[in-house]
């Protein structure tokens, strides 16, 4: 039985990998997600999309007694800006990024206009585009919810160049991130997918976007003593789902870390 379940959860990522290419191409994999979006929160198709108060409501207590008030809040990786709106109603500037151009236009479209909040297309991959917002909008300190885990290994070292020119001397980055048992942790709960995953784990998978997780091990290699301070970290933390078909929220082992640039490094 174990057996035919894990046939069918690879060979169902094996057709999606052959169908839309390397998951190194994030900005196609999430733009190819967004666009397949109909509804948004609960009962919506977002996994991840649950209420800011058991998401990012969550962080706050852990991230802001280490950040500058003075420098604005870049809600970095946004999706459709839910926790970004969460965030506009605790710090006067909120920004608020992601790489596919529908997450932004849904983002904007959600938001009522008497918050504020900067939505912007920015890549982490393309470095340069780190350095222009850096230029237009100097240090920030940056909100990351989910977003690292789906990067490839090979390209991560590239996306914490992208983090470490947007916080720059004075920034303070908090990353909350999937363990790499995420993937486990999906597999226990009641399947009603082609995958054999629940249907909002599948609707990811079926765009191309792959999700690695990410190892707390890794900050050594990723966030070197050498060029950054590490404020905290933990692993005793969960991201919590909207609710899935079986009738209860997914809480996905997680982690967190809060660092800033070392003096003399940043931009
Ligand atoms: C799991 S979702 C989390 C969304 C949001 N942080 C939240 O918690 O609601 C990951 C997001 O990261 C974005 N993303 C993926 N790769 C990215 C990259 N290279 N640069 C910027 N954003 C990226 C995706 O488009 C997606 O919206």
């Amino acid at each position: 039985m174990e057996l035919l379940k894990s046939v069918r959860l690879l060979s169902n990522v094996l057709f999606y990998r052959f169908k839309y290419g390397h998951p190194g191409e994030v900005d196609r994999h999430w733009e190819n997600y967004w666009r397949h979006i109909g509804k948004t929160g609960q009962g919506g198709e977002v996994l991840w999309d649950n209420e800011p108060e058991r998401a990012s409501a969550e962080d706050l207590p852990r991230f802001s007694p280490h950040m500058d008030p003075s420098l604005p809040l870049l809600d970095f990786g946004c999706g459709n800006g839910r926790q970004s709106r969460y965030l506009a109603r605790h710090f006067d500037r909120v920004i608020a990024t992601d790489v596919s151009p529908t997450a932004i236009a849904k983002a904007r479209e959600e938001t009522p206009a008497e918050l504020k909040i900067d939505y912007r297309v920015l890549d982490a991959l393309k470095p340069d585009q780190a350095r222009a917002f850096h230029d237009e909008f100097g240090d920030v300190n940056v909100y990351m919810r989910t977003v690292m885990h789906v990067v490839q290994k090979g390209d991560r070292p590239k996306f914490v160049e992208t983090l470490s020119t947007l916080i720059g001397k004075r920034g303070t980055l908090y990353q909350i991130e999937l363990s790499l048992c995420a993937l486990d942790y999906f597999r226990t709960l009641p399947g009603n997918s082609p995958s054999g995953l629940p249907s909002h784990v599948h609707n990811v998978i079926r765009t191309g976007a792959t999700s690695v997780g990410f190892d707390p091990k890794e900050r050594f290699t990723l966030y070197p003593e050498s060029r950054f301070q590490v404020l905290a970290e933990g692993d005793d933390v969960t991201i919590n789902t909207v609710t899935l078909h079986h009738g209860e929220e997914g809480r996905v082992p997680a982690n967190y870390l809060i660092v800033r640039n070392r003096n003399g490094h940043g931009p």
